[in-house]
């Protein structure tokens, strides 16, 4: 009997499985009821009492052995079960390509979270609009020419009243009339979101772009804390030595209206191709929300008074990244988007 134990102890030593359904008929073929150690067992009544000892103390030994050698090989298995496919798990992982984020993507919440640390949320409007929320609630009179300034996708078009017509909105002041629309002051938005414009596309145009629009209507909001938060914006956005300078323009929505310069951070305000040796670049149009706009949507402007701005997204990137191709932003061209892996 001792020779037969000894000679399982050896077969069990060097036992081995490729795979899950071998281990199972060795634990069966040593361990189960019918195996082969069992069957000693049964045949230990049958050794001399002077013998039982040892005969008792290798079956033992055996026993063990036979279980923690099946044990390790299930381990082995386990650590590497490959959910039944021939993955090779000990190659080399290769490089996975992560996805970045867009540079407008980056640009865009940068700008926001500016605006949401001075207490402005988010507000969102349809790209397809009508008339009456990109132009006639804004002050564009019917047969104004102003209406010209922004060539316009037209998606039906009505004769006899031109506030139904239904557009692409051509710019996301839009957003504001919702809100105005919508909400009672205190209102303090920004509305993020893409327009569009009937242009030839070029390196200096697209046919849609990204625009931020701001609003902020209270009681008592004056022109200086316009300039105060747009000069905070432009200090975060492009350096604290950043200048601005305003311009007085035109918009239909506002009045008094303007255009808001910051010292060009390219080269610092001393000329440069980019600023057209001006030193400055125009990176927004502003002004106090025309009471027209604000009875337009409910609000009185005996009450209230408001302050707006505008700015493209495509040309704040442009004067952070300096990208001379605007096309670029909406190619998805993966050499143009890893260029801002670091900026993520
Ligand atoms: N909507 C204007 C545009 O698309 C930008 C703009 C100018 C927005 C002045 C404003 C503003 O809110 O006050 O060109």
């Amino acid at each position: 009997m001792i020779e037969k134990i000894q000679q399982l102890l050896a077969e069990v030593e060097q036992l081995t499985a490729q795979n899950a359904e071998e281990l199972e008929m060795l634990r069966i073929k040593y361990l189960s009821k019918k195996g082969a150690i069992n069957e000693l067992m049964a045949d230990f009544r049958n050794v001399p009492a002077e013998n039982k000892k040892e005969v008792g103390m290798k079956l033992n030994e055996l026993k063990n052995r036979a279980q923690e050698k099946i044990t390790a090989l299930k381990e082995a298995f386990e650590s590497q079960d490959t959910g039944g496919c021939d993955l090779d798990l000990t190659r080399t992982a290769y490089p996975v390509d992560l996805g970045t984020r867009h540079p407008l993507s980056i640009v865009k919440n940068e700008i926001i979270d500016i605006f949401s640390r001075l207490g402005f949320s988010i507000a969102e409007g349809p790209e397809v609009e009508d008339d009456l929320h990109v132009f006639t609630s804004l002050n564009f009179a019917a047969d104004h020419p102003v209406r010209d300034m922004q060539d316009t996708f037209f998606i039906e078009s009505n004769d006899t009243d031109v506030t139904k017509n239904v557009i692409l909105r051509t710019h996301t002041s839009s957003v504001q009339v919702r809100a105005m629309e919508n909400s009672q002051p205190p209102i303090r938005i920004i509305c993020p979101g893409r327009v569009y414009r009937n242009e030839a596309i070029s390196y200096r145009a697209h046919c849609f772009f990204h625009q931020i629009e701001g609003l902020y209507i209270d009681k008592n909001v004056s022109f200086a804390d316009l300039k105060q938060v747009l000069l905070l914006f432009a200090k975060e956005m492009f350096g604290a030595e950043t200048k601005i300078r305003l311009r007085p323009s035109y918009f239909p929505f506002t009045e008094p209206s303007a255009e808001m310069d910051i010292s060009c951070n390219i080269c610092g305000g001393k000329g440069c191709p980019f600023c057209k040796h001006t030193g400055w670049v125009e990176i927004l149009g502003c002004g106090m929300v025309d009471p027209n706009v604000l009875e337009a949507s409910g609000i009185d402007s005996k009450v209230y008074s408001g302050y707006a701005f505008g700015m493209g997204v495509e040309r704040i990137a442009n004067l952070k990244y300096q990208v001379k191709d605007l096309r670029l932003f909406s190619e998805n061209d993966t050499r143009f988007l890893k260029e801002f892996e670091a900026a993520n």
